[in-house]
């Protein structure tokens, strides 16, 4: 501290890589939270916005942005997009400092924790998988659900940062085992958009208000996230924001290559998964998950 009681202690420097819709708002409350950020996207335009926004410095590559810092995260696409971005040729682990760690928020196969937590050893670096939840309004609020993969005593030391953007921030286990418990928040959302994605066309098809009966059976057994947040713009057929179907249906590929491994049976996430693949030929790729409902015809119509 120092006369005037203004705290001059160092900042911890953070590196922040890819900032789409989830990663621009997450490296914004790692910026205001008190750590000196710099950040890294593949469109430099968008760092630059990003540092336009909130003040921190921009890099070049993953492996300068890395550079110096004790924490690195990342939140891109899939399991290529995290290798080109941590052990590919200008990744962050060229550039990482021996004892840091590199914390993955993107939604990726539990293989590919395994395979970058023992490419990060190696380096004597450590690595956490710690996909999200709570979509977008999560990201903004800095409310995420996090849960976490990797080496317990690391996770501890990485708390200040997930806490940054994280309400409910949970170390489910070894490597990947993030990444497995992000899989079934997936299972449980496809079955569940279905199911609600049924009611509201069949709330319209009984000349009933749809949005009434959101309203009403919201309060009772019936209650989920999908339908307090998604109920009344699927009875009013408005997709074009949110959790993209391209996105659900990479992450029900990952569910079910899992399940052939160890398994588990699915049958209702592979019926839905099919659908999703309607919406994504019939160009829906971008919509939100509850766009659903579009090959039942309107909900509330
Ligand atoms: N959106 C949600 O509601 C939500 C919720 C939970 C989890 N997730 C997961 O979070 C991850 C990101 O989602 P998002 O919605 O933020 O996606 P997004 O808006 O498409 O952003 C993806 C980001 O990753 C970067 N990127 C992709 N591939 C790359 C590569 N090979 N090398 C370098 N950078 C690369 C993109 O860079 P460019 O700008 O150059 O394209 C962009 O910054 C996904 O795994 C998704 O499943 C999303």
């Amino acid at each position: 501290m120092s006369d005037t009681g203004e705290n001059t202690a160092p900042k911890t420097r953070a590196a922040f890589i890819g900032l789409g819709v989830m990663g621009h708002p997450m490296a914004g409350h790692l910026q205001r939270g008190g750590f000196d950020v710099c950040v890294y996207n593949r469109t430099a335009a968008k760092a630059e916005k990003w540092a336009g926004e909130y003040g921190g410095r921009v890099a070049a590559t993953p492996a300068e942005a890395a550079a110096g810092c004790d924490f690195v995260c990342a939140c891109v696409g899939a399991d290529d997009d995290v290798r080109a971005v941590t052990t590919a040729a200008a990744g962050a682990f060229h550039g990482m400092t021996r004892g840091a760690t590199f914390i993955d928020h993107t939604t990726a196969s539990a293989a590919v924790a395994r395979e970058l937590e023992q490419a990060a050893k190696e380096k004597r670096l450590h690595f956490l998988d710690a996909p999200v939840s709570g979509g977008q309004a999560g990201a903004e609020n800095g409310v995420l659900t996090i849960m976490v993969g990797g080496e317990e005593a690391v996770f501890e030391r990485a708390r200040t940062v997930l806490a940054a953007y994280g309400r409910v921030v949970t170390r489910m286990g070894e490597a990947g085992a993030g990444q497995l418990t992000k899989m079934v928040n997936q299972i449980c959302i496809a079955g569940l958009l279905q199911a609600l994605s049924e009611g509201l066309h069949f709330a319209g098809r009984a000349g009933l208000d749809a949005k009434q009966v959101v309203e009403v059976i919201s309060g009772g057994a019936a209650q989920s996230w999908q339908m307090e947040n998604r109920g009344r713009t699927m009875v009013d057929d408005e997709f074009d924001f949110g959790f993209a179907v391209d996105w659900m249906r990479k992450d029900l590929r990952l569910c079910m290559e899992e399940a052939r491994r160890n398994g588990a049976e699915l049958p209702v996430t592979a019926l839905v998964d099919q659908f999703y693949a309607m919406l994504q030929h019939a160009g829906g790729g971008r919509r939100d998950t509850s766009s659903l409902i579009r090959l039942l015809g309107r909900g509330g119509g």
